[in-house]
């Protein structure tokens, strides 16, 4: 039986992944890093140094720059993402999530957040929904990023519940396996997640509600 869930946020609560996207593909434009939707689609959900080194191979500059540079360009993809999100208000939660987090929370449901970014505290305050969450898995904890159970799997132990009694929701690829590996049930939103088959699908945000879950879980 389903007591909780746990959440993504970029992409999932809010647009944010669309932020993330547009500050990698400047980074790599200045790399001479040619940008493809595909080397977008499979960023979701990556941690901010994975990010960083997989655009530099995309670019075939694996081997080009110091650890010190690395950091340098990741710095400045964070500086120039955290501009883009200082304009964040609860207006920007994704269709039909305001509903679902008042709906679970109605229900008795408990939520904790899994996500990669080290900004997901600011954003959940910008979007004023913090205190919908039991807590958020600190990602500078984690010795694996997404696709590695772990996050999930802390996520999971946030809540106090088992793998089985958990839905974990993602919009990555990397997302979704990280959720079955956790041994949690995967509901993928958008097509990037879809790739992974999760055990729950939607197309959208706004088609996420407990009934429709249950369908899908019953199907
Ligand atoms: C994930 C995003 O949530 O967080 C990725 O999907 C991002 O695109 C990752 O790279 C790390 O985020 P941050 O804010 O710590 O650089
Ligand atoms: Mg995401």
């Amino acid at each position: 039986e389903i007591k909780g869930f746990t959440f993504d946020l970029d992409g999932v609560i809010t647009d944010t992944a669309k932020f993330h996207e547009q500050a990698w593909h400047d980074l790599a434009t200045s790399l001479n890093v040619p940008w493809s939707a595909e080397l977008g689609r499979q960023l979701k959900g990556i941690s901010r140094m994975d990010s960083l080194n997989m655009i530099l191979a995309e670019g075939g500059h694996e081997n080009d720059y110091t650890d010190d540079e690395k950091a340098a360009f990741a710095a400045q993809k964070n500086q120039h993402y955290v501009a883009l999100i200082q304009a964040l208000t609860p207006a920007d939660i994704l269709p039909g999530m305001t509903e679902f987090l008042a709906e679970i929370k109605r229900e008795g449901y408990f939520a904790s957040v899994a996500s990669a970014s080290k900004n997901a505290p600011t954003i959940l305050k910008k979007l004023g929904i913090m205190a919908d969450f039991v807590g958020i898995v600190d990602p500078a904890t984690l010795s694996h990023g997404k696709p590695d159970p772990e996050i999930f799997t802390k996520a999971g132990e946030i809540l106090k519940l088992q793998p089985t009694q958990i839905i974990g929701l993602e919009d990555a690829s990397a997302g979704v396996q990280a959720i079955k590996g956790a041994g949690q049930t995967a509901l993928g939103i958008g097509t990037a997640a879809k790739d992974a088959q999760p055990d729950i699908w939607f197309a959208e945000t706004k088609e996420i509600s407990l009934a429709n879950i249950a369908k899908q879980m019953n199907a």
